[in-house]
């Protein structure tokens, strides 16, 4: 079932997801974009998954967490490799508990499962991987022992990684927010990203601030899923040749929520 030796950090043959909760409204957010409506997200949610599939991917559906308002946002639980996982260490403490609720369904895939341990904190969102080298965002939910304890666990298995401090950036939550990797050297980044020496050898699709929240997007096989209603990126991802799936994340975005935090993808 596991992925191992995977080549390709964009080729995926499952995910995990877990419905939202009727009190996905009560989770945390830092933008005031207004509550979301659970219809929508319900909607919303069942649309990303219908994606997931027709990019071939087989689902792990998990019954929504009503002690956990946040925790359809999967991807900040753990962080999924062609060779390893490591269970995050939530750094917002209403998440904590997150983790042990999915532990035995990552153990399912991952037997053998590491763990970032106290005093370390560490977001799945923080965490981006390009090919074998892991980006590792410093961010207000992870600290930098959460970091290193990464640092080493994937090192352990071969991989390389960096860290890039975020905590100054106001606008954005993850470093995720503002970052992805999506295949043949494209890195996607906000505008302040875009000078940043650390990112000089990817081709850059550098998103503007009207656009900053498309910035977090997803390749998963031959697919690129971004935010719906963003044109300057989904033209330039299709004049570099990808796919764009665009989905509409407004109920999502308006609880700090982007494209990747909801699915783990391995
Ligand atoms: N609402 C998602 C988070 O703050 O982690």
């Amino acid at each position: 079932m596991r992925s191992c030796n995977r080549r390709d950090s964009s080729l995926f043959t499952r995910a995990i997801v877990r419905t939202p909760g009727h009190n996905f409204a009560a989770g945390l957010t830092t933008v005031k974009l207004g509550v979301p409506k659970i219809a929508r997200v319900l909607a919303q949610h069942a649309s990303y998954c219908d994606a997931l599939e027709k990019c071939g991917l087989t689902l792990t559906t998990l019954e929504a967490d009503l002690g956990y308002p946040d925790s359809t946002f999967v991807e900040d639980v753990a962080v999924l490799t062609g060779r390893v996982a490591i269970l995050a260490r939530p750094g917002a403490p209403s998440r904590a508990g997150e983790v042990e609720a999915i532990r035995p369904v990552v153990e399912s895939f991952f037997p053998a499962t590491f763990s970032i341990e106290a005093p370390g904190t560490l977001d799945g969102g923080d965490i981006c991987e390009a090919e074998n080298h892991f980006y590792i965002g410093l961010s207000h939910r992870t600290n930098q022992e959460g970091a290193r304890q990464l640092t080493v666990h994937l090192g352990a298995s071969g991989y390389t990684s960096s860290i890039i401090d975020i905590r100054a950036m106001s606008s954005i939550l993850h470093f995720k927010s503002g970052v992805s990797y999506i295949g043949e050297n494209v890195l996607v980044v906000i505008e302040e990203m875009a000078t940043d020496a650390r990112f000089s050898k990817f081709d850059l699709i550098s998103v503007g601030a009207e656009e900053s929240y498309a910035a977090n997007c997803v390749r998963v096989n031959d697919r690129v899923l971004i935010a719906d209603g963003y044109p300057g990126l989904q033209r330039q991802l299709v004049a570099r040749g990808f796919k764009p799936l665009a989905l509409d994340m407004s109920e999502f975005q308006k609880m700090d929520g982007g494209l990747s935090c909801l699915s783990l993808r391995f």
